[in-house]
C-alpha cells in the first residue's frame, strides 16, 4: 500500500483525493495547501466521509508543511493559479512555472523517489519545469491531460450515438490544449471503427467540442473543472500503484520518439509501477502526424518562453 501527497487542496485536488480515498487502493492521502485551513478542513471531512463510504484510507491535511509529503510514492502538483474566463492555459507560464518551481523543490527533498503527476497549467510545460527542477529521471515525471480529454471526447460520442461510454476506445495526443489531437482512426464503439458509425461532419464537431471543453466547462463555471480531472488522475494513480500495466495517453518526455526530442507531449504510454513504463510509438497518417507536430511546435514555443523567463535572471525572485 502506498502513500500519496496532492498539492493543492483546491477543487480538483480535493476531488483526485476523495475519488483515491473510495477506491481504498493507497492506504494514506496528505493534502497540502498554502491557505490555512482548507487542506485541513477537507481532509477531515472525507475523514467523516469514510464512516458512510466504508472506506479505511487515511487522510491529513496540512497547511505548507512538506515535511508531512515525506516518503510519499505519488506526488500530484496541481498548485497554481487557475484559468478564467478569456484566459488561454499559456496565460499562466511564468506565474505557474515560479509555484511549480517552489513545490518541486520542496516535496523532492522528502519524497526523493516519488514519481511525481503534474496537473497544473499549461501542463506541458509545467511537466518540463517539473522534469528539470526535480532532476528525476523521465520515467518518474508525468502529467495527467489525455485521460480527461479522452473523458470529454468518449462522453459526446457517447451522448451523439446514445451508447454507453464503457465501450468506447479512443485515443488523443498531443499538447493540452486547443491543438490536441484526437485520432477518429484510433476510437472504436464496441470494437467498431468510429468512421462506421458517424459522419465525417458529426465527428469534427466532436473533435471541435473536444477541443475547447476546458473553455466550454470555464465559460459555464467560472474557473477550471474538476470532477472529471479528479477522476482522470485517481486512474493514472490506481495504474501505478496497482502496477496494472494500463495503456493510456500521458503527459510524457519525449527522447526521439515519434521523431521528437527534449519536450513534453501527450502520447500513449504503458502505465505501471515504475511510472512510464513505455512510451508507444504509433504510425500516424499524414494528417495526424501534421497536426501533431503543429501541437508540438506550438508547446515549443511556450516551454521556450519558460527557459527565456528562467534564463533572463528571473529565476530567484
Ligand atoms: C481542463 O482542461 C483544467 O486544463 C484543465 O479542464
Amino acid at each position: 500500500m502506498s502513500k500519496v501527497s496532492i498539492i493543492g487542496a483546491g477543487a480538483v485536488g480535493s476531488s483526485c483525493a476523495y475519488c483515491l480515498a473510495e477506491k481504498g487502493i493507497v492506504n494514506h492521502i496528505t493534502l497540502l495547501d498554502i491557505v490555512a485551513g482548507v487542506a485541513e478542513g477537507k481532509a477531515l471531512d472525507m475523514c467523516q466521509a469514510a464512516a458512510i463510504q466504508r472506506f479505511d484510507t487515511t487522510i491529513t491535511g496540512v497547511t505548507q508543511d512538506y515535511s508531512a509529503t515525506n516518503h510519499s510514492d505519488i506526488v500530484v502538483i496541481t498548485s497554481g493559479m487557475s484559468r478564467k474566463p478569456g484566459m488561454h492555459r499559456n496565460d499562466l507560464i511564468i506565474s505557474n512555472v515560479k509555484i511549480i518551481r517552489e513545490v518541486v523543490k520542496k516535496v523532492v527533498l522528502g519524497s526523493p523517489h516519488a514519481i511525481i503527476i503534474v496537473v497544473s497549467n499549461p501542463l506541458d510545460v509545467l511537466c518540463y519545469c517539473a522534469y528539470m527542477e526535480s532532476q528525476f529521471p523521465a520515467h518518474r515525471v508525468m502529467g495527467m491531460s489525455g485521460l480527461l480529454d479522452i473523458a470529454r471526447y468518449k462522453s459526446f460520442i457517447a451522448a451523439a450515438l446514445n451508447v454507453s461510454t464503457k465501450d468506447i476506445q479512443a485515443l488523443i495526443m498531443g499538447g493540452h490544449g486547443n491543438t490536441m489531437v484526437p485520432l477518429p482512426r484510433y476510437t472504436t464503439i464496441g470494437g467498431i471503427p468510429i468512421r462506421k458509425l458517424m459522419q465525417k461532419e458529426q465527428i469534427d464537431e466532436i473533435i471541435d467540442r473536444t477541443r475547447m471543453g476546458g473553455d466550454e466547462l470555464i465559460q459555464l463555471l467560472g474557473t477550471s473543472a474538476w470532477y472529471a480531472a479528479g477522476a482522470s488522475i485517481c486512474q493514472m494513480i490506481e495504474a501505478i500503484v496497482c502496477d496494472q500495466r494500463r495503456v493510456f495517453p500521458v503527459c510524457a518526455f519525449l527522447n526521439g520518439e515519434y521523431g521528437i526530442q527534449d519536450i513534453y507531449l501527450g502520447v500513449p504510454v504503458i502505465l505501471g509501477k515504475n511510472g512510464i513504463e513505455k512510451v508507444i510509438e504509433l504510425e500516424l497518417d499524414e494528417e495526424d502526424k501534421e497536426q501533431f507536430l503543429l501541437s508540438e511546435e506550438v508547446v515549443r514555443e511556450n516551454v521556450n518562453i519558460m527557459r527565456e523567463y528562467l534564463k533572463s535572471g528571473n529565476r530567484d525572485e
